[in-house]
């Protein structure tokens, strides 16, 4: 069944939000018109915290976000097939995800759109359908772009017991990689096989946090602690420890990572590149 689900959903085009995730989007765009005077009429910085940036950030970039990361997925799940690997995310009967700077949730929410469609799939291909158990965590320092994740989650999520995906979400209020240990204490994974961990659209961020000296300071602290050889300062790397405790704390097998980059202004292509590419291959030596 998943080959030709993914053959499906690769092949169609335009993409497009299930429709009930649609209205769950819209519903939340008129209370927000309704709720946040004038949003619709600004512009607003990314680095702009407020309830009215957030609001706009919601209105102008969660789509787009949404399907980057919908695409994304579907490509792992295609590789992990092609490489007979377990890392994947259909037919496990159940799923953690943790997204690191959540913001409104667009990427959780393409987590949650793969599991619907397949079992929306299986059903019209008269295939049984199982209960699958979603635990998603959304991390971020901004309590607006927790509401709006709770609000986006809770509403998707209901439309979705028909189809027998059932979700637990926690919003968590913190910076990563700093309170990552914080959230594994907290929390427990909801199988010891797997665990999703999606980086989306928060690499400048990570990339700031580097350049002011703050993760290469904290790399240097993480070490120390673990009694582990010294810091090596290079950019992922305290995110690298962050990740790997996943796998200690939680005794998870296999940590699977999206990560989703848009090319913004000031910064040329290749320096993305670069910089992801510091990045996952600091975090592909902490996680597999
Ligand atoms: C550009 S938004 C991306 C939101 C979402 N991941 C997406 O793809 O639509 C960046 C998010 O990272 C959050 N953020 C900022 N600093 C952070 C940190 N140290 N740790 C985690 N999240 C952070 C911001 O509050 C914001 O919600």
């Amino acid at each position: 069944m998943i080959p030709g689900f993914l053959t499906e959903e690769l092949s169609s085009r335009p993409f497009r939000f299930p429709a009930s995730l649609e209205q769950a989007y819209s519903g939340l765009i008129d209370e927000l018109q309704r709720e946040v005077a004038g949003f619709g009429r600004c512009t607003y910085c990314l680095e702009d915290t407020s309830r009215e940036s957030v609001a706009w950030q919601f209105d102008r970039y969660l789509p787009a976000h949404y399907f980057k990361s919908y695409y994304s997925l579907l490509q792992m799940e295609s590789d992990a097939l092609q490489s007979q690997s377990d890392c994947h995310l259909l037919s496990w009967p159940s799923l953690t995800v943790i997204d690191v700077g959540c913001g409104s949730g667009a990427a959780s929410l393409a987590a949650l759109a793969l599991l619907h469609r397949y079992q929306q799939y299986r059903i019209a291909h008269c295939a049984p359908i199982v209960p699958v158990n979603v635990l998603l965590i959304g991390v971020d320092p901004n309590p607006y772009m927790l509401e709006l994740y709770s609000r986006m989650v809770e509403s998707y999520s209901e439309r979705l017991e028909h189809e027998l995906v059932r979700v637990t979400y926690i919003p968590h209020q913190g910076r990563f990689p700093e309170d990552i240990r914080q959230v594994l204490r907290l929390y427990q994974p909801n199988n010891r096989h797997s665990v999703l961990v999606i980086l989306s659209n928060v690499v400048r961020i990570l990339e700031d946090l580097y350049s002011a000296g703050e993760t290469s300071a904290l790399e240097k602290v993480l070490r120390l602690l673990r009694g582990k050889k010294p810091a090596s300062g290079i950019f992922g790397a305290a995110e690298g420890i962050a990740i790997e405790s996943i796998l200690e704390e939680w005794g998870v097998n296999c940590v699977s990572i999206l990560g989703v980059a848009t090319i913004g202004s000031g910064l040329k292509p290749h320096q993305w590149r670069d910089a992801l590419h510091n990045l996952f291959s600091v975090l592909s030596l902490h996680t597999f």
